[in-house]
């Protein structure tokens, strides 16, 4: 069986959950709730909500407990996508096999239920059923991963270097900061969630490698894919000019950086219950085909 048949019934579970915590298409404003679910529900990996229940297992706990927390993180990963596709950002016009959010239902739409979808990741936490300074935890490893100094700082310094030579150190930045931050709260809010916190850190280490080493592989993916193999666009970053792995490395040197980063983030998850499954999503990450 594949990795991703093995994942599925991970993904049913969020997807589902996701469908009850999106707000109706009944309620007013009835178009941005079909901008949010459109967005939210289409066909994505859920590899971020997946690690999330996976680390929580990891440390000893019980993924249910840990559902919402997903969901929030996917819901945040999704507000990321809308925004970074806009004609401002990416200006992308296929996300997920489909138009992107601001095709579909227009630019102010499109930001308005990325900003929607911010905003109903935190009131999700906030009514986690968990011990208030737990859920407070959950909400500061969220913001602090989303914030200037994660994803929302990753993309300002990526757009901003877009057409400029940039060098190595501000290439990792880039990374770390725009995909590996938000892997790495989710694997640390799962292990929060968990029971045994020794685990913790090691567990935000090991979303800390495979984030990047995800991101260096959506870089050579974007070399050699295809839209209809990716869902999305390809040889774009090669257009605008973006700092990207196979741009400073060529594609060889890029994906021997991505698999020794999976390696490393390998390292961290000896021993622990669910260590084949850590082990897979960490190849899965760099093998994957989009
Ligand atoms: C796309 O992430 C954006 C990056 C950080 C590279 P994914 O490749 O996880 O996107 P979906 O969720 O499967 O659409
Ligand atoms: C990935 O951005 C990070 C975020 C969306 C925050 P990219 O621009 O590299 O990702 P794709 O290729 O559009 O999915
Ligand atoms: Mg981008
Ligand atoms: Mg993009």
């Amino acid at each position: 069986m594949d990795f991703e048949s093995i994942l599925q019934p991970t993904i049913n579970q969020v997807n589902a959950r996701l469908d009850q915590l999106l707000p109706p298409t009944t309620e007013t404003p009835s178009v941005l709730h079909e901008a949010m679910r459109y967005s939210c529900l289409a066909p994505g990996k859920r590899l971020r909500p997946a690690l999330t229940l996976i680390c929580t297992q990891a440390t000893g706990g019980d993924p249910k407990q840990a559902l919402d927390a997903a969901c929030a993180v996917e819901m945040i990963h999704c507000f990321s996508l809308i925004h970074d596709d806009l004609p401002g950002i990416d200006n992308d016009d296929l996300r997920r096999g489909m138009p992107t959010c601001h095709k579909k239902f227009g630019e102010a739409v499109a930001i308005l239920a990325g900003d929607a979808l911010f905003a109903l990741a935190f009131e999700v936490l906030g009514n986690q059923q968990a011990e208030t300074t737990v859920v407070v935890e959950t909400m500061k490893i969220l913001t602090r991963a989303v914030g200037t100094y994660g994803l929302v700082g990753g993309e300002t310094i990526d757009v901003l270097s877009e057409g400029k030579p940039v060098d190595a150190d501000t290439l990792e930045l880039i990374h770390r900061r725009k995909t590996a931050s938000l892997i790495a709260a989710a694997c640390e809010i799962g292990s929060l969630l968990g029971s045994k916190q020794d685990a913790r850190p090691k567990l935000k280490e090991y979303g800390e490698c495979m984030g990047l080493a995800f991101q260096i592989a959506d870089d050579f993916l974007n070399e050699t894919g295809t839209p209809e193999q990716l869902g999305k666009a390809a040889g774009s970053d090669r257009d605008r000019q973006k700092a990207t792995y196979p741009a400073i490395y060529g594609i060889d040197e890029s994906r021997k950086k991505a698999f020794d980063l999976a390696e490393k983030a390998i390292q961290n998850i000896q021993g622990l219950v669910n260590q084949s499954i850590l082990e897979g999503l960490a190849k899965y990450s760099v093998e994957r085909l989009y």
